[in-house]
């Protein structure tokens, strides 16, 4: 990524571009565009990953809610973002048999009902046995150390949806 038209852009533009690099979470963006200029893209990173850091509770809380569930209602429904729709994809979620779905609905709701956030995993590092497995040790973990795991998945999230962006702009065909 070129930092210097990135350091360029007004904020609908860098909006526009990162807006999503946190699932649904626009404001992130927004407020991580008055840190400018950013020398490379892990110091755009580190300012957003510093802003989530900086969250109390029920901020990391709110922006977990934003994210959907894996297999969830809006991949039944067609309505996921493309990041979310090909990270969900890519994990095989959009191939389940039904008792795979059925297991993993199941999994989430009660996840949800323990903790008051959905299940957050990097999907594009995980396969979807793998992330049933995750989902089935995670529910057994204490609410404070899943919303750090949540709030780390959500980073790895961001990581690669970055790296999109910057293999997408560097990456020109010949
Ligand atoms: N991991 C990667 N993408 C997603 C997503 O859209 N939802 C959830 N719950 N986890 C993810």
């Amino acid at each position: 990524m070129d930092m210097r038209a990135v350091n360029s852009l007004n904020y609908e533009e860098f909006i526009d571009l990162f807006g999503n690099v946190v699932e649904k979470c626009p404001q992130i963006a927004a407020t991580v565009w008055s840190k400018r200029p950013f020398m490379t893209t892990v110091d755009l990173e580190t300012s957003i990953f510093e802003l989530i850091d900086s969250q109390p509770q029920s901020g990391k809380k709110g922006i977990l809610r934003c994210i959907p569930d894996l297999a969830g209602r809006e991949l039944q429904k067609g309505t996921l973002t493309a990041e979310s729709m090909q990270e969900q994809s890519q994990a095989g979620l959009t191939s389940l048999s039904p008792e795979e779905r059925v297991n993993l609905q199941h999994l989430n709701s009660l996840y949800k009902l323990k903790f008051g956030f959905p299940f957050v995993i990097c999907a594009r590092l995980n396969d979807k046995s793998k992330i049933a497995q995750e989902l089935a040790a995670r529910i057994q973990n204490q609410p404070e150390q899943e919303l750090h795991n949540a709030i780390e998945e959500v980073k790895k999230i961001c990581h690669l949806r970055l790296q999109n962006i910057h293999f997408a702009s560097t990456v020109r065909p010949s």
